[in-house]
């Protein structure tokens, strides 16, 4: 599996608007895109720094995976997320070695790439997220 890119880290957060105007205030970044993600129930902004994103995201359905995080952890770093090349060989590679997945089968994300959840137990405590992004969809 090559894992090429360190693609974003996801935070959970209650109110997008303040979240994004204290990054610009405190960090200097604006947001690059803002999307409704209907498949994972959030509204996200990417945020770019060096080759990759902060990506906040606040829950638009209260019953989505970020909606719960958020009722038992509050605000906070969510998962991280890796680009690859190939997701389809990426979870074929991590199913062979007995990795614990949630999404057996990619679905679409933001930007319309392809991406997959591997459960926090599989590694350090930590969602991981693969991310296939769309060739034609640069940022
Ligand atoms: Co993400």
């Amino acid at each position: 599996m090559l894992v090429y890119n360190l693609d974003h880290v996801g935070i959970a957060v209650r109110d997008l608007e303040s979240a994004i105007a204290a990054y610009g205030d405190k960090y200097g970044v604006e947001p690059l895109h803002r999307e409704v993600v209907e498949s994972q129930g959030v509204e996200e902004a990417l945020l770019p720094i060096g080759g990759s994103f902060v990506q906040l995201l606040q829950p638009v359905d209260s019953n989505s995976p970020v909606a719960r995080f958020l009722e038992k952890r509050g605000e906070g770093l969510h998962h991280v997320a890796y680009a690859v090349l190939d997701i389809d060989a990426a979870l074929a590679h991590l199913r062979a070695g007995g990795a614990k997945l949630i999404d057996e089968t990619p679905r679409v994300g933001g930007r319309g790439a392809r991406i997959a959840f591997v459960h926090p137990a599989d590694l350090a405590g930590t969602l991981m997220e693969l991310v296939e992004p769309r060739l034609d969809q640069d940022g």
